[in-house]
């Protein structure tokens, strides 16, 4: 039986108003997670880290994904109302673990979470757009990705294989103008092994949802 989407309604108040609302890729990272639900259940993973949670509804769903496995979930983001806005999501799913971090990526927690990391997940702002619109506001923070819209994830990629645990795995959110075969090609070098487990289009975007684990 299908998970249900978590709730977000709070998220029409004022002080959500700078928070991304769920979206097509939101729902189709529910997807690929619930794709893999078996797989992540096995891993019996104990920390799990969403990147940028936004709304909270990813970070949500994925303690729906690993009910009954017990697991800790940190969610970070760079917009306090985000943090809020997460914590209110995940307070509806009393049965896991959730913690939230402000900080980008996961740089407060960087020493602790090296090579600790069971699953990972980013859908990082991936709109191309001028390299000066990035972070300019909270809002423009959600989607605005430079340059083929890789300029913040290309900050995060090279930690990735540090971040992971052994049997760790790391979901991430693509377009194709940000070149997901080049992102693959650029983990592979870190022996990160990478593949499109989702695909859809949604209006104009050609989004997937790409996974790595270790060779
Ligand atoms: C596309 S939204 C995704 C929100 C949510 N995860 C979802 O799937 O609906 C990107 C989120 O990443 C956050 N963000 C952008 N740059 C970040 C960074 N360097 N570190 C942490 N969070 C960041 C934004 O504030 C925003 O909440």
């Amino acid at each position: 039986m299908a998970l249900p989407t978590p709730d977000t309604l709070h998220l029409s108040r004022p002080e959500y108003a700078t928070v991304y609302e769920p979206a097509e890729d939101t729902y189709l990272l529910l997807d690929a997670l619930e794709k893999d639900r078996a797989e992540l259940q096995a891993l019996q993973p104990q920390i799990c880290v969403e990147i940028g949670s936004g709304s909270g509804c990813v970070s949500a769903f994925l303690g729906q994904v690993l009910a009954p496995i017990q697991s800790l979930i940190i969610s970070t983001d760079i917009n306090p109302a985000a943090n809020q806005a997460t914590q209110e999501t995940t307070a509806a799913i009393p049965s896991m673990a959730f913690e939230q971090c402000r900080t980008r990526f996961v740089q407060a927690l960087d020493n602790r979470l090296q090579g600790n990391i069971d699953v990972l997940i980013f859908n990082p702002p991936y709109v191309v757009t001028p390299s000066s619109e990035i972070d300019v506001t909270a809002e423009a923070s959600a989607w605005a990705g430079g340059a083929y819209g890789r300029e913040v994830l290309d900050q995060l990629l090279p930690q990735i294989h540090t971040l992971l645990s052994q049997n760790g795995r790391f979901y991430l959110v693509v377009i194709e103008e940000n070149k997901p075969e080049e992102i693959i090609g650029i983990l592979a070098q870190h022996s990160l092994v990478g593949c499109r487990v989702l695909q859809r289009r949604a209006g104009r975007e050609n989004l997937s949802i790409l996974r790595f684990i270790r060779k």
